[in-house]
């Protein structure tokens, strides 16, 4: 029998209907701001989220601004992951502030997870008297709405709920046309120690199977080559019939779309299904995002993580076994409280062992309201950034090492862009997820080139195009 599904909650039709209705309305009023900015922070979520934002203000006749300084409505879709991202985001809604000194109808709206903090809605309106609009996460479906009732009253608006609901039927416009996202599951039960994500995205929720397999479908249809399902945790996916993610993933498979991929998955519940299931599924990339976080037990114990490094170096193993030459990419903290020179020792140790082909490194930034934050032992900030650039300088090697099984190789690139380096070279990634350039134009942008990898230079590989 199927694991019996959590009721997901789902925005009803005709709340979803009211909010369409709201655009309407809105992209009738003579006074309403004509174009639009959208500056996001953050994960691939919220970056999928400012695709809605900026979805719905096109459905409320807004066209988009390339500069923020000339938009005449500009929203921040801000991050709280680390402290860094927190300050960049009020940073630059300070240096706004300069900026409607000389465009006074300018309109300012603050949204995403910082908004979801406790007591950060009321101290961005005490601080920022010039911010028009501050939601959450939770409201996002009702900004349509929020929207009309500035426009309308002229006056402040504030919006964040505990709910947690999922929307369908959100107008979205996409900032590729080749590769999109599909977000497969909201919110977080993990509570991993020093995370903030289960506080401000809320529980688990997960959408329909037969919602995420229309989406794919009108995806593929628009001439979508590449996927990525989305979801904190996608391995807890659980459809309304109690389907997993394997199931999930052999479905969209069938589909049909070009290329497959995920993010993110927790180490703690990768199943054997889900391993059977990305051998055997032809689109489902030779990939794998396998967070870490840090290499040793009692620091594992103490994030909250649920496994321990003989049990995750088993699961590489066999995703090794299974996918050969699968690419396998991480996320690491150092400085968690308390972390001692040898448990860092550990950690570099992993990473030297595993061999991974990218890693985003990051030094433990303590969240209020976390359980780590309470935590004795926080360690000096000297001593984290010197064991961070010990770990990069590793991690650099490493991937250099392992990255040259490729040359010789022929890989499938989905250009995504000129060069940085050069306008007659594109780059993009290959089936293993990493990044390679290659001699290329602009017409090559969103089209798959097979090439042969020649060689390494810096953290990418350079290839030169082949007969396909
Ligand atoms: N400090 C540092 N890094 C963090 N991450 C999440 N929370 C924190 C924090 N408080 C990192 C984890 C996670 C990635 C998305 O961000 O490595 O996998
Ligand atoms: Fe944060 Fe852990 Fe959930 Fe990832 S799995 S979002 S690190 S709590």
């Amino acid at each position: 029998m199927p694991m019996t599904a959590r009721p997901a909650v789902h925005v009803t039709e005709s709340e979803t209907a009211a909010q369409r209705a709201c655009e309407q309305r809105i992209a009738r009023m003579p006074d309403r701001p004509k174009t639009y900015h959208v500056v996001t922070y953050g994960c691939q979520m919220n970056a999928h989220d400012s695709e809605k934002l900026a979805g719905m203000l096109e459905a409320m006749g807004l066209t988009a601004a390339p500069v923020r300084d000339e938009a005449d409505f500009v929203i921040f879709n801000t991050c709280c992951v680390r402290d860094n991202a927190e300050r960049r985001a009020l940073g630059n809604v300070t240096w706004l502030k300069e900026v409607r000194r000389t465009r006074p109808e300018m309109m300012i709206a603050v949204c995403g997870c910082m908004i979801q903090e406790p007591g950060m809605a009321e101290r961005i309106l005490k601080q920022y008297p010039f911010v028009d609009l501050a939601f959450g996460t939770s409201n996002l479906h009702r900004f349509p709405e929020l929207m009309e009732k500035v426009l309308v009253t002229g006056g402040r608006v504030v919006a964040v709920e505990e709910e947690d609901m999922i929307a369908e039927h959100v107008p979205v416009r996409r900032l590729r046309q080749d590769a999109a996202y599909l977000t497969i599951m909201y919110g977080c039960d993990n509570f991993c120690s020093y995370c903030i994500v289960p506080y401000v995205r809320g529980r688990e929720r997960s959408r329909r199977m037969a919602d995420i397999l229309r989406e794919a479908e009108e995806l593929r249809d628009g001439g979508v080559k590449e996927i990525m399902l989305l979801g904190q945790n996608v391995n807890s996916y659980r459809g309304e019939g109690g389907e997993d993610f394997p199931a999930l993933l052999r479905a969209v498979d069938a589909l049909g779309v070009e290329r497959i991929r995920f993010m993110t998955s927790h180490p703690k519940d990768l199943s054997d299904g889900l391993i059977a299931a990305m051998a055997e599924c032809g689109h489902v990339l030779p990939q794998f995002h396998l967070p870490v976080q840090a290499g040793n037990d009692e620091i594992l114990r103490r994030m909250n993580r649920h496994y321990d490094r003989a049990g995750y170096l088993d699961r590489v193993r066999r995703l090794r076994a299974a996918v050969p030459g699968i690419g396998l990419t991480t996320d690491i903290i150092v400085g968690f409280p308390g972390e001692t020179e040898e448990q860092f020792l550990d950690t570099l140790s992993l990473v030297d062992e595993v061999g991974y082909d990218s890693a985003f490194t990051f030094i433990y930034s303590p969240r209020t309201g976390t359980a780590a934050a309470k935590m004795p032992g926080q360690v000096p900030e000297d001593v984290a950034t010197d064991r961070i650039q010990r770990l990069i300088a590793l991690q650099e090697k490493r991937q250099r090492e392992m990255t040259a099984r490729f040359v010789g190789q022929t890989e499938r690139v989905l250009v995504e862009s000129l060069s940085r380096r050069s306008d007659r070279a594109v780059s993009g990634k290959g089936e293993h997820g990493i990044s390679i350039s290659f001699p290329g134009d602009s017409a090559d942008i969103g089209r798959i080139i097979p090439v042969r990898v020649t060689g390494q230079k810096n953290n990418t590989l350079t290839a030169e195009r082949t007969e396909a």
